[in-house]
């Protein structure tokens, strides 16, 4: 069976006889041509002129073409009055927006229920209070993270919404006004209000250290504490209309506790001192107008929630 002119390498031919030729085959092995060089060398490493691979010049071809249609379909080339919008007019800001649609008119129902019910009685609702915990912290981190932090705990001049030392109040109706109007700000009427005066064109020097020292000995850490006693008379005279008698502050006029060793801009002598001589005038803008009533609630339903709600 097995023949000798066959290809087939299990019935090859027998040892030692001379190979049979296949019709029109090669003749000797091909002579090894060294392709052309480009001409560099390094070290004496030449580098080969060889062609593009077929399959990489294929994709390198079919990538242009892609690229050509991409820039014809959709928004591609840079020009001074905006992008070339491409036949398609796709954008992503028309996605965005028409997500941002789809969820409106998801929420629409819950939000209208949300503004309808005193925000006392959210918390009784646990479908209304888990929608405005989870509106309300995507607020904070979008809209008050930048000032109060995002875990909310404040810097100096902003306030720490964690824990119960109100400036202004934090019962939930008390925070959804901060939060609605604002604070001192020039934008809305019904902003709170109030402004320490700057001592340093009020008092000398020496008694503003007086009644810094005073202040410091309220949280039991006077610097000097001689000067005390007259700070005493003068905080009387000049503070305690506004941070109380006993210092422990005023909500209606959003004057901080000086007893409780928490502080708004900072309990050393340094920065008492300069908080009495020039002032603080902490602002707050107000947000009705620029959130929905949905999200002013949800917020102040949120901040509420963080702990020193009361
Ligand atoms: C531009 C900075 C800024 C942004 C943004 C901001 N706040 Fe404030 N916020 C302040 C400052 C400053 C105060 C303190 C003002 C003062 O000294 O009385 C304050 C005070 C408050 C208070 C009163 C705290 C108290 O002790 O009574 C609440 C509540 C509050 N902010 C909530 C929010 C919420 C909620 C948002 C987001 C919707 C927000 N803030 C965004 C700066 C900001
Ligand atoms: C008209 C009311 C008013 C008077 C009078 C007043 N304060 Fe104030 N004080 C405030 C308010 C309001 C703030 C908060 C300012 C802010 O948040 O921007 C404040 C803030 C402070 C702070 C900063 C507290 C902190 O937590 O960092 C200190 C300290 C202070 N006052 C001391 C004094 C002393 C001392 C006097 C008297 C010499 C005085 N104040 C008089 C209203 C007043």
């Amino acid at each position: 069976m097995s023949d000798p002119h066959s290809n087939d390498p299990a019935g090859g031919p027998a040892k030692g006889r001379p190979a049979p030729r296949k019709s029109g085959a090669r003749a000797a092995p091909r002579e090894k041509v060294a392709p052309p060089t480009t001409g560099h060398s390094w070290d004496g490493i030449e580098e080969f002129d060889n062609p593009m691979p077929r399959w990489w010049l294929w994709t390198l071809y079919a990538t242009i073409i892609w690229g050509i249609i991409y820039t014809i379909l959709y928004p591609a080339w840079p020009l001074p009055g905006g992008a070339t919008p491409g036949i398609l007019h796709e954008t992503a800001r028309k996605e965005v927006a028409a997500d941002i649609q789809k969820f409106q008119e998801m929420n629409a129902p819950i939000e209208a229920k949300l503004v309808a019910t005193p925000v006392t009685e959210i918390a009784a609702n646990p479908e209304l209070a888990n929608f405005a915990q989870n509106a309300g912290h995507a607020v904070f981190q979008t809209w008050c993270a930048q000032c109060h932090g995002a875990g909310a705990a404040g810097a100096k001049g902003f306030p720490n919404l964690l824990d119960n030392d109100w400036l202004w109040g934090g019962s939930l109706d008390d925070i959804l006004t901060t939060v609605t109007h604002g604070i001192r700000n020039t934008t809305d009427p019904e902003a709170r209000f109030s402004q320490m005066p700057a001592f340093g064109e009020i008092l000398t020097k020496e008694q503003i250290g007086q009644v810094m020292n005073y202040v410091m000995s309220l949280t039991g850490a006077a610097q000097d504490p001689a000067q005390v006693d007259a700070g005493k008379q003068l905080f009387a005279d000049n503070c305690a209309s506004c941070h109380g008698e006993d210092g422990k502050g005023d909500r209606a006029q959003g004057a901080p506790n000086l007893t409780d060793s928490i502080w708004l801009y900072g309990g050393d002598p340094a920065t008492l001192t300069e908080t009495i001589t020039n002032a603080r005038f902490g602002v707050m803008p107000a947000w009705q107008g620029r959130l929905t009533d949905a999200q002013i609630r949800s917020v102040a339903y949120y901040v509420h929630s963080l702990g020193g709600g009361e």
